[in-house]
């Protein structure tokens, strides 16, 4: 089975998760490209903004057509969604 792990990481968390379950799948990998720079407070500042607006972005061309495979993993960090249990 032909499997494609899709991540988006601001701060590289979801990237170790996508990498980690690139290597258990053997699976190709491809990361989504934000065009709009989140780096730093104002990074942070766009993100929550985008977030709690629902607003959409642009993101870099993508490589890999997932047409071309059996299993897709995404994974992306959540923005204003849901509260994390503590
Ligand atoms: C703008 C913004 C909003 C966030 N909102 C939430 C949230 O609502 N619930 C939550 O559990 N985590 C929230 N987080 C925390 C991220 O989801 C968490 O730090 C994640 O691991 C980041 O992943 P990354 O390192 O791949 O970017 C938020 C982070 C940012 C930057």
């Amino acid at each position: 089975m032909k499997s494609l792990v899709i991540y988006y990481s601001r701060t590289g968390n979801t990237k170790f998760v996508a990498e980690e379950i690139t290597a258990e799948l053997g699976a190709y990998i491809e990361e989504i490209v934000d065009l709009k720079s989140r780096e730093g407070r104002p990074g942070w500042l766009s993100a929550t903004r985008d977030g709690t607006g629902n607003r959409q972005t642009n993101i870099a061309e993508t490589k890999r057509n997932p047409t071309n495979y059996d299993l897709i993993v995404v994974g992306t960090p959540v923005w204003a969604g849901v509260r994390a249990r503590r």
